[in-house]
């Protein structure tokens, strides 16, 4: 697995030691704090409706706050009785994000084990999800959605090329890009990550899991896990900042409820893509800048994966385009703030004789 991270040292973040192997690297040791029951309770107010924030596959997700007076996300996972399914998540979402720290991705402040419950205390991010502020009205700008894939992808290029081994997160969707009050992206959900190939191994061998609208076609087929499966993903994010629209969506016509499928023609023609842009950008943003990130894009999406760059590639990609579109936001705005030129006439140019 070739992850081109020139400069870049990947960080022994010790996941192995933590995993019982005989590693002799250094242990990191896990930061998270465990909580009482007792003391999420209190901080969710008893887990009332009024602080429910939002609910997923494996549980709900409250506001709280801590005797503290911290502000926190809590999230109740839902436990299958019998197979306990759910505690393999809770169990690996504490491991990743205890050893893993990137201003990308969300904080987990601690955890709470009592009987049957399995809790999950992350910072609050007052923003909500991507997903949620993509189908809300006031659309976000282009800059905006340039910055917030910057800030996502160098989440990712934290797990593929820093963290030793590396991580494939295999859940990378706007549902789980988080906004903090800047909206400063942030990663969350590793219950479903995996520690990458290691030595001379090419992918994992997974059950197939993640979402529907964002699985890279030969995971789907094969079951094959390689960092190339969490580029694909990216690749659909991207195109949903573009085009505003969800990677999978059943309220539309049959041939436009996949996203990668309805947009797949329009990535490859210059020509075509202002087909597809979000019309709640009413036109505001550089064309150039729009063409080149859908070229990103259709680079994530090619069905071979070998073809799909290494996120390390993209962030610089991507960090030269949002440094352009400043640079196209300022050149704009001094041209609409500066007088209107005057023309030069002879009479202009001379100079009074007194
Ligand atoms: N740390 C947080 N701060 C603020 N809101 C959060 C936080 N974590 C989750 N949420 C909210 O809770 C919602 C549900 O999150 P959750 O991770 O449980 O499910 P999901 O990612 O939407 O889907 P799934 O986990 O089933 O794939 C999110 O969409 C978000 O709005
Ligand atoms: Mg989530």
């Amino acid at each position: 697995m070739n992850c081109f991270c020139s400069g870049t040292r990947r960080k022994d973040v010790g996941i192995e030691s933590s995993l019982g192997s005989n590693s002799k690297t250094k242990v990191k040791r896990a930061a998270a704090t465990s909580y009482s029951f007792r003391e999420l309770a209190a901080a969710a107010k008893g887990f009332n409706e009024e602080n429910l924030i939002g609910e997923g596959g494996f549980g709900k997700v409250y506001k709280g706050r801590l005797s503290t007076g911290q502000l926190v996300a809590i999230k109740q996972l839902r436990l299958d009785g019998e197979t306990h399914q759910g505690n393999r998540e809770f169990v690996t979402e504490v491991l990743m994000l205890s050893l893993l720290h990137h201003s990308n991705l969300v904080k987990l402040y601690g955890y709470c084990t009592h009987g049957d419950q399995r809790l999950l205390v992350y910072e609050y991010m007052p923003m909500g999800s991507l997903e949620q502020h993509l189908s809300e009205k006031k659309p976000l700008s282009w800059r905006t959605r340039l910055m917030i894939g910057v800030g996502a992808a160098r989440g990712l290029q934290y797990l593929h090329c820093i963290a030793n081994p590396p991580v494939i997160y295999r859940d990378l969707k706007s549902a789980n890009i988080l906004l903090d009050s800047n909206l400063h992206p942030k990663l969350s959900d590793f219950g479903l990550a995996k520690l990458g190939p290691v030595g001379d191994n090419t992918h994992v061998s997974t059950r197939v899991m993640g979402t529907y609208g964002y699985c890279a076609p030969e995971y789907a087929m094969s079951g094959k896990l390689t960092l190339k499966s969490d580029i694909y993903c990216f690749g659909v994010v991207l195109l949903e900042l573009i085009t505003g629209r969800k990677a999978m969506d059943v309220t539309r016509k049959h041939r436009e409820q996949s996203l990668v499928a309805w947009a797949r023609p329009y990535l490859s023609d210059r020509r075509k893509v202002t087909q597809i842009v979000d019309p709640l950008l009413e036109r505001n943003y550089p064309l150039r800048c729009l063409q080149n990130a859908i070229a990103i894009t259709a680079m994530c999406l090619q069905e071979q994966p070998n073809l799909r760059p290494p996120i390390s590639d993209i962030v610089v990609a991507l960090e030269y385009l949002a440094s352009e579109s400043v640079s196209e936001v300022s050149r704009h705005r001094q041209r609409s703030a500066s007088p209107p030129r005057q023309s030069l006439s002879p009479s202009d140019t001379q100079t009074d004789p007194h």
